[in-house]
């Protein structure tokens, strides 16, 4: 099977790829070398080269910042994966698209919103997710939709690191208590990803870990782990004073993993020990 990764120098392009080994034709590319917002490029490359399945891990992140700038993240996280669904369809491929617990409200009473809910995203960057939803489904019936949420890994930046980065300099880490999610360590996620591609069951997918806790409950396990001696001290989301809104509560749950016969994915808490075994070895002198 031959697999193309866009986004290849984020977050999650990087883990996907580490998780492959050197004889799986697996091809990475970065923003420079496959703009998914060219859809001349997009439609050429995959014309010329005719992978299988795309995992489009291409889009754009700054939640904060896509207040300011809402052109630019529907030109990438919706167009630009339009731009992608349209050409994998052309050729017959599959096409992965990941996408966010921001595109719920954060009404949800308890029990983690599964497939099935409908989206209500808050935010512009949840918005402009949903928008490249409607449209993967739209131009590209052979899809996975694979809402994910509160992502870390041993690559780019994200809140584990930082609050590990944060632990050895200061003696107080004060950390949002009145938002609920659920975490998820991205080598879990591409191992779901990969399991899921092998059964063709396409459709739309919530692959967060398992379970669901605070920022501040995330922050003290992550401490408890990593044998961080600052003092994670809880705190509130107006007293943060972020730009974009964020659901209170955004946890996913799955009815659809467990009716296709794929496992869920292992609670919150294994990801954060599997992500401190990672690091801690990946830093060992
Ligand atoms: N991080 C999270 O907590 C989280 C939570 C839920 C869902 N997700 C979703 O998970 C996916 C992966 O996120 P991530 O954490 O890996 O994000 P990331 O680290 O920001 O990676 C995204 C990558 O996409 C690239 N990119 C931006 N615009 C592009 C364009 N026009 N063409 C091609 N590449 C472009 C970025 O390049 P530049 O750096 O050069 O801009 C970056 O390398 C995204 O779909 C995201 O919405 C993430």
């Amino acid at each position: 099977m031959k697999i193309f990764v866009n986004g290849a120098a984020g977050q999650l392009g990087q883990e996907v790829l580490s998780r492959f080994s050197p004889s799986d034709d697996v091809r990475g590319f970065s923003r420079d070398e496959w703009d998914v917002t060219d859809g001349e490029r997009t439609r050429d490359l995959l014309q010329c080269e005719r992978p299988d399945v795309v995992i489009h891990c291409a889009a754009y992140t700054h939640v904060d910042r896509a207040e300011d700038e809402p052109i630019v993240a529907y030109r990438v996280n919706a167009y630009g994966a339009r731009n992608v669904a349209a050409s994998c369809r052309e050729i017959g491929a599959v096409m992965v698209y990941v996408s966010t617990d921001y595109v719920f409200g954060g009404e949800r009473k308890g029990g983690g919103y599964d497939e099935w809910d409908q989206p209500a995203p808050l935010n512009v960057y949840g918005r402009s997710k949903e928008a490249g939803e409607q449209l993967v489904r739209q131009f590209c019936p052979e899809h996975f939709i694979l809402r994910t949420s509160w992502l870390y890994g041993v690559h780019g930046h994200n809140f584990f690191k930082a609050i590990v980065d944060k632990g050895r300099t200061v003696s107080r880490i004060p950390v949002v208590n009145d938002q609920t999610g659920s975490p998820t360590y991205a080598g879990h996620l591409v191992s779901t990803i990969k399991e899921l591609i092998a059964t063709r069951c396409y459709g739309t997918f919530h692959t967060a870990n398992s379970g669901a806790c605070t920022w501040y409950q995330f922050a003290k396990e992550i401490a408890r782990q990593m044998l961080l001696k600052a003092q994670i001290v809880p705190t509130t989301s107006s007293q943060f004073g972020q730009k974009a809104r964020r659901p209170r509560y955004s946890v996913l749950s799955s009815v659809s993993l467990p009716a296709q016969n794929v496992a869920p994915l292992p609670h919150w808490r294994e990801g954060v020990r599997e992500m401190s075994k990672q690091w801690k070895e990946d830093t060992r002198d």
